[in-house]
């Protein structure tokens, strides 16, 4: 039996809170539990219509709730050291428990990835369930004003009236999805208390193609191929999928965080092979086959043929040279794809940059500009690959703050 959503009644307890949490998303809950199992009065309160949106449309449906590999080496920030603190104190098995003690059933994708057997409302429901036996209060659909410093914690004018509360935890998240309540609320907030803000940008973000380079792929809509996408010096092997504006599959979610307007994007065509080789045997055995034919046994047979009309000479194997058998092969181990931008933050998963670590303490996530607030989640500069690690960030960070708020 489902428990009764935690924000059943408009009226609050109290207008004066121990801590009051902004963003009823995955960060933002967490740190609530955490801190309501501590005995500490949480309001959570949210100005979408329902919680955890993002939990909700994650991993299709079924929320790649963790990654099993999870390392401070999957996480993208001005200071690569700041998420070890919270991720060494709240691990993958730690939400693994957590899901087993709910009963929710899960299985591991690829790479360590865990997903839902059911849906990701089991993981809201995980939540709401938690903050319910915590003591947590949430309110959905509350609009909240800049919170102000008093003197002993923040004020806050929200539309459930004028709230105190001694700690302040903000877990707004990032700008990705504005349609599912994203904001740069956060933002806001941290830079009237005089936090800086590392530039955000889109990331785990399908890139686009412009002019001849979208021509030249855009009916091959839907094809897709294995690829290592390289940039910048990352290297993610993976799908790749052609899309009518562009490119996207895991491989190229995972490189757009990695790449921005300008930036070399090279595509491994072949990879975990010696294309050289390969062709060089394939020569030896069947010279008398098309070079798109030969490809067609790695790749799409209609990608293998648009490489060998726009990129590549196709011919006979015996007709390639040793230079072009070697030219052929360079291109194919790294092909140039000239992207024109990203989809931008309409579709993108996560937000790059955010709340300069540098003014919040690794262990306990508190400001070290104001005490008593505290950031959290996605917010911060602290963005992970595709793969269930933007959520261990966030129950990470959200349990490490909400221990200590
Ligand atoms: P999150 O964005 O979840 O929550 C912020 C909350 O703050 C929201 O509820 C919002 O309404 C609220 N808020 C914003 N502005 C406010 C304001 N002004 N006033 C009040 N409230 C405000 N990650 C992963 O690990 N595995 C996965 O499977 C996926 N899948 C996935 C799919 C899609 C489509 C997206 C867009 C993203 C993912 N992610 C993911 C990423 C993951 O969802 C994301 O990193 C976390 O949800 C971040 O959690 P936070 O709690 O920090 O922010």
């Amino acid at each position: 039996m489902p428990a009764a959503p935690a924000s059943a009644s408009p009226v609050l307890a109290s207008t004066d809170w121990d801590v009051i949490v902004l963003g009823a998303g995955a960060a933002g809950l967490m740190a609530a539990i955490a801190a309501g199992q501590r005995g500490r009065r949480v309001l959570v309160l949210d100005h979408a219509n329902k919680v955890g949106k993002k939990i909700l449309m994650s991993g299709g449906g079924h929320c790649n709730f963790t990654n099993t590999g999870t390392t401070p080496a999957q996480y993208i920030s001005g200071n690569p050291h700041f998420c070890k603190s919270a991720l060494a104190r709240y691990t993958p098995q730690d939400f693994i428990d957590l899901v087993d003690a709910h009963g929710i059933a899960w299985h591991e994708k690829e790479l360590g990835q865990l997903f839902c057997d059911g849906s990701s409302k089991q993981i809201v429901q995980l939540l709401l369930d938690e903050a319910v036996a915590a003591g947590v209060e949430v309110r959905t659909h509350c609009q909240v004003e800049l919170p102000r410093r008093s003197t002993d914690g923040y004020t806050l004018a929200t539309a459930l009236g004028r709230l105190e509360c001694a700690s302040l935890v903000i877990a707004t998240g990032g700008l990705s999805i504005p349609s599912m309540g994203a904001t740069g609320f956060g933002y806001e907030i941290a830079q009237a208390f005089g936090h800086a803000l590392v530039p955000t940008r889109a990331g785990l973000v399908p890139l686009t193609l412009s002019g001849k380079h979208q021509e030249r792929l855009a009916d091959l809509s839907g094809v897709a191929l294995d690829v290592e996408a390289s940039c910048n010096g990352a290297h993610f092997r993976n799908r790749m999928l052609i899309t009518h504006r562009g490119i996207s599959g895991p491989a190229i979610l995972q490189i757009s965080s990695y790449w921005q307007p300008g930036d070399d994007l090279r595509l491994d065509l072949l990879p975990g092979r010696d294309a050289l080789a390969w062709l060089q045997a394939q020569q030896a055995e069947r010279p008398g086959t098309e070079l798109k034919n030969v490809l067609a046994e790695l790749m799409p047979r209609r990608f293998a043929q648009r490489l060998c009309e726009i990129w590549l000479a196709n011919r006979p194997m015996k007709q390639l040279t040793p230079p072009q058998l070697h030219d052929t092969a360079a291109l194919l181990q790294a092909w140039p794809l000239v992207a024109s931008g990203t989809e931008g933050y309409r579709t993108a998963e996560v937000t790059l940059g955010g709340v300069d670590t540098a003014g919040v303490s690794s262990r306990t996530l508190e400001s070290q500009h104001a005490p008593g607030l505290y950031f959290v989640g996605e917010v911060l500069d602290v963005t992970g690959w595709l793969g269930g690690y933007n959520f261990q960030w966030a129950w990470a960070s959200g349990m490490a703050a909400g221990s200590a708020a």
